[in-house]
């Protein structure tokens, strides 16, 4: 008996917003003491994008999915599954998915979010294959949205140079034949949880309380440490995808990473011997968005990196837990 084709994922559509409001590294310096010279050289990044009091999350999120929805040419009605990957929900419930959902008009359409930091979309990525693979959806819409500036501590120049807001969404369809993702790592390090975290002032149980003076609801991270587990953990991850689909890296159309900070993507690149021109950065324009970083770079790189059906692109991620995640997946 002729064997059944396989069901794979096909990315059918992509949509982005980003806020209009650009802050330069000039406009920081006359918040913190720090310089232009210093942010751009320690960290690739000239600008990021700040909202404003309505570009919630939410309204970002909804945005963006419905430029991916029209690009794949579907209703909101056509969805099987709503993902969402957020640090930076508008609240702990309902989450970030069942607002968008609403706001969409996907009406009886399971939604849910998923935290993993800057990992966030890869992994969902990797779960939306799951579904898709198994039958159990066609049409995924998955969301990664994140409005940073609420949760950094603007006197601390340690972060709040590196962060800026935005969302990017991705359509992901069932499809036979076609590959889609063809092999993924992901992991965790709760242990190492300390060295990037975002505390629940209301949570009364944990010992990890922002160090003072930093006010207790936003972003503590162990600069140096964190970028050597990022680069280590992002390059271990992205060998063992290459290894489980016995791809190597020289067939690799392109390399699209989280954007945190160009010395990171650079390192990361020497790392794996990967020519640095292949590996997609946009970090200057809009610095670190967590979990929008990846679907806003699937966005841009479709155009600017010339991807074509077929190409193999690489998608690795590190963030706060920590996590990683990696996938290779077919264009
Ligand atoms: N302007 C001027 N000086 C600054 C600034 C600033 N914005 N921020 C820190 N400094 C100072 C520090 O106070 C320190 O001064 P000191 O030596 O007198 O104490 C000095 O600069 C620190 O210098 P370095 O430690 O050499 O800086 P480094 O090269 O490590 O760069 C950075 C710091 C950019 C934070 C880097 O470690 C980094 O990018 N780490 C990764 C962090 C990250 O991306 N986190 C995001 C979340 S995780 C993720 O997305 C992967």
């Amino acid at each position: 008996m002729p064997s059944q084709p396989e069901s794979g994922m096909q990315i059918a559509g992509t949509g982005i917003y980003l806020p209009s409001r650009i802050v330069t590294n000039h406009e920081l310096e006359k918040l913190v003491e720090t310089t232009d010279e210093w942010i751009l050289t320690r960290t690739g990044i000239k600008e990021r994008r700040i909202s404003s009091k309505t570009e919630t999350s939410t309204f970002m999120g909804v945005a963006a999915a419905k430029q991916a929805l029209a690009q794949a040419k579907l209703a909101p009605s056509d969805l099987d599954l709503i993902l969402v990957a957020t640090v930076t929900p508008d609240s702990f419930f309902p989450s970030s998915a069942c607002r968008i959902s609403a706001e969409l008009g996907a009406t009886g359409c399971p939604a849910f979010d998923l935290q993993a930091a800057c990992s966030g979309f890869v992994y969902g990525m990797i779960v939306a294959d799951q579904f898709l693979r198994s039958g159990a959806a066609r049409n995924i819409l998955m969301v990664g949205t994140e409005r940073l500036s609420s949760v950094v501590d603007w006197r601390d120049r340690n972060t709040c140079v590196l962060f800026g807001d935005g969302a990017g969404a991705v359509i992901v369809r069932q499809t036979v034949g076609s590959k889609g993702i063809i092999s993924f790592d992901w992991g965790a390090d709760g242990a190492s949880a300390d060295l990037l975290h975002l505390h629940n002032p209301q949570s009364r149980g944990l010992a990890t309380q922002p160090p003072a003076p930093l006010a207790p609801d936003c972003i503590v991270m162990a600069g140096k440490e964190i970028f050597k587990q990022a680069v280590n953990a992002m390059a271990d991850s992205a060998k063992r995808t290459l290894k489980k689909a016995g791809v190597k890296l020289d067939d690799v159309k392109c390399v699209i990473s989280h954007q945190a900070n160009i010395r990171i993507i650079d390192a990361l690149v020497d790392k794996l011997k990967f020519p640095r021109e292949r590996c997609f950065a946009n970090v200057h324009r809009y610095g670190n968005m967590s979990a929008a970083c990846i679907p806003v770079a699937l966005h841009e790189a479709g155009s600017e990196m010339k991807l074509q059906k077929g190409d193999k692109v690489l998608l690795v991620a590190f963030g706060g837990g920590l996590t990683w995640a990696s996938a290779l997946l077919e264009w």
